[in-house]
């Protein structure tokens, strides 16, 4: 069992600065990738609001490939490059979409997202993966969102390399 104190009423930076502690909590010391990402997926769902998708795509040959997440099933494979988890492991650069339908190639796999942040997995240059989060509400993300997000995929980065 893990017990984890995260704050819901106090400031955005506290929530992640709470899930950066959580999410070192829980993958401290575990080398299993797959282990260390369903339980990254796992908190984020529980304590971000308003997302309707929470998890990852591993880069896997040339494309990503799905793997943990929360949410309803999900497109299994991603080209590089393509919708804006494609867009993100191919620039290597985290996508904010306050609008889906305003990105062009989007990739809509459930109907019901409305905005999208997407941070790409890098670890010593090498493209591990993407971690992607989809809410039903318009402009959901922000930069700080975006700050949090990329803080914790530094910390899990190394522990899902294998
Ligand atoms: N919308 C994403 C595809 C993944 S699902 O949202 C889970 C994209 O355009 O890459």
């Amino acid at each position: 069992m893990h017990h984890f104190s995260i704050s819901h009423g106090g400031s955005k930076a506290e929530l992640y600065r709470d899930l950066r502690l959580a999410l070192d909590g829980l993958t401290a010391g575990e080398p299993d990738a797959i282990a260390n990402m369903a339980n990254a997926a796992a908190l984020i769902w529980e304590h971000l609001p308003d997302l309707n998708w929470a998890g990852f795509y591993r880069a896997i040959g040339d494309g990503l490939v799905l793997g943990p997440f929360q949410g309803k099933a999900a497109c299994i494979r991603i080209p590089i490059g393509q919708g804006v988890c494609g867009t993100a492991a191919a620039t290597r650069a985290s996508q904010l979409v306050a609008d889906v339908n305003a990105f062009a190639g989007h990739i809509a796999c459930d109907a019901a997202s409305a905005s999208e942040l997407v941070v790409p997995i890098v670890v010593e240059e090498r493209l591990i993966g993407v971690l992607d989060l989809d809410s039903p509400s318009i402009g959901r993300f922000d930069a700080e969102d975006q700050a949090g997000c990329e803080v914790l995929i530094a910390l899990l980065g190394p522990r899902i390399a294998g």
